[in-house]
């Protein structure tokens, strides 16, 4: 059998283990401070939900989904992002009925064929969140700011970060505009790639996302929505901005970001990292998408939202130096000297784990000398060693593995004196 994980997929060991629970822990810290609740849907939904929701042109549905027959005869794909499945959730339980406003937050893995390379895998994790029947720009500043935050919290300092910031428009802008710039692909048909001639008639507006270097350099001279917006749409995106300057939030405008998904309307954003990345350097990005719900059936219901990504927040957190907790910590090591003490060294060990302490000890017969090793290695602070000769006189020794002082404890007093130790208040 191949014993490898498929292409485009990576297992988490338990250092990256730590990182995505302690991203997660992070995430649901914040996200509670600005009203988001969790909710889990499920890795697969009927292949409609992404059709429809992110669009038969993009990419994502035309190239990348996992999509399949299941036993049923049904067509199943397994999710390439989170949105379009909260929004039918919360078109499923009525969780905007009545105009209600609702903030969800989610986290889990999603599934895309893509090439692979440096920061985009085939399997990935993605921490989201989407504010549902909120029409004002103010909450569109507020999921930004959220985002931004996050980033910051943890410790990837903003002058490796550039918050980029746009507007799609909407249904009144947004047709004429395409069309102006599928106008524009067509009379540079002949200096544009064979995509961006393939999107002139499928998704113009993507030609501005090409890689090609000549293609970028043509669409610098195609037009820009910002010069045909709407009045209400113009009127969002500077109240959006306001917002922002107002707590000094510092993005960047990019007339030309457009993103890989067909739903958004109105604002967009994204976070690019110039550390560890290379090209895969979008490290979370969202934006409004206030027709998403119609298009399931549901009811007009304005929503907004991002996603970012696991893999490449943990590189460049990584690359800037920012803080991963480790995988375990031990705090205590419970040593014995040999195997006559092995149920008192248990018993030691199963009472400072009872009482709040960290704490490892030997499974593996290991010598003294050995297991003392093994609790430098683990980064333990305190050792305590339970040794025949001191537990006939109801005793054992802690030492401390940074000053390598040894004080002698009555047993029944070990939990209270490590505690004391470690400065862990009652
Ligand atoms: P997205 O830009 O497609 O947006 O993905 C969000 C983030 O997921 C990216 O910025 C990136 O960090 C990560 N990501 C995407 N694809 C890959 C991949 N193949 N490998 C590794 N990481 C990846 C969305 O998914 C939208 N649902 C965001 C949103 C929420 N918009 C509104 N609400």
């Amino acid at each position: 059998m191949n014993a490898r994980a498929p292409k485009g997929t990576s297992d988490m060991l338990p250092d990256v283990g730590a990182a995505w629970e302690y991203l997660q822990r992070t995430a649901a810290a914040l996200f509670a401070r600005y009203g988001y609740a969790p909710v889990y849907t499920p890795l697969f939904e009927h292949t409609e939900v992404f059709t429809r929701g992110i669009g038969e042109a993009t990419d994502i549905v035309s190239k990348e989904m996992y999509t399949f027959e299941d036993k049923g005869g049904r067509s199943i794909t397994l999710r390439p992002e989170g949105t379009a499945s909260v929004v039918r959730a919360a078109l499923e339980h009525n969780l905007t009925a009545n105009g209600q406003g609702t903030k969800l937050y989610y986290a889990g893995p999603m599934f895309r064929y893509e090439r692979p390379q440096k920061g985009r895998m085939r399997q990935f994790w993605q921490i989201g969140a989407e504010a549902l029947n909120m029409p004002d720009p103010s909450v569109d500043a507020e999921v930004i700011v959220m985002l931004w935050r996050f980033f910051e919290t943890l410790g990837i300092p903003t002058s490796h970060m550039r918050l980029l910031l746009n507007t799609m428009g909407d249904e009144q802008c947004r047709p004429a505009y395409r069309e102006k710039v599928a106008g524009f692909i067509r009379e540079h048909s002949a200096e544009l790639c064979e995509e961006c001639n393939r999107r002139e008639a499928t998704n113009p507006l993507r030609a501005f996302d090409c890689k090609n270097p000549q293609c970028r350099e043509v669409m610098a001279g195609a037009p820009l929505l910002r010069d045909e917006l709407c009045e209400g749409c113009a009127a969002h995106y500077s109240a959006v901005k306001d917002s922002l300057d107002a707590l000094g939030v510092p993005y960047v405008e990019d007339p030309r970001l457009v993103r890989g998904l067909d739903y958004y309307t109105r604002t967009v954003f994204e976070v690019q990292v110039d550390a560890g990345l290379g090209s895969q350097n979008a490290i979370g990005g969202g934006g409004r998408y206030d027709r998403l719900m119609e298009q399931y059936g549901g009811p007009p219901t304005p929503g907004l939202g991002f996603a970012l990504g696991f893999e490449r927040t943990l590189m460049a957190m990584q690359a800037t130096g920012a803080f991963v907790p480790a995988a375990t910590v031990t705090q205590v090591y419970v040593a014995r000297v040999d195997e006559s003490v092995s149920g008192a060294a248990f018993g030691v060990a199963a009472a400072l784990r009872d009482s709040g302490v960290a704490t490892e000890m030997d499974h593996q017969s290991r010598s003294l000398k050995s297991q003392f090793k093994q609790a430098d290695r683990l980064g333990a602070r305190m050792v305590v060693v339970v040794g025949p000769d001191e537990l006939s006189s109801g005793q054992v020794t802690l030492r401390d593995m940074g000053s390598k002082e040894e004080t002698r404890v009555a047993l029944g007093a070990i939990t209270a004196a490590v505690r004391d130790a470690l400065s862990i208040a009652e």
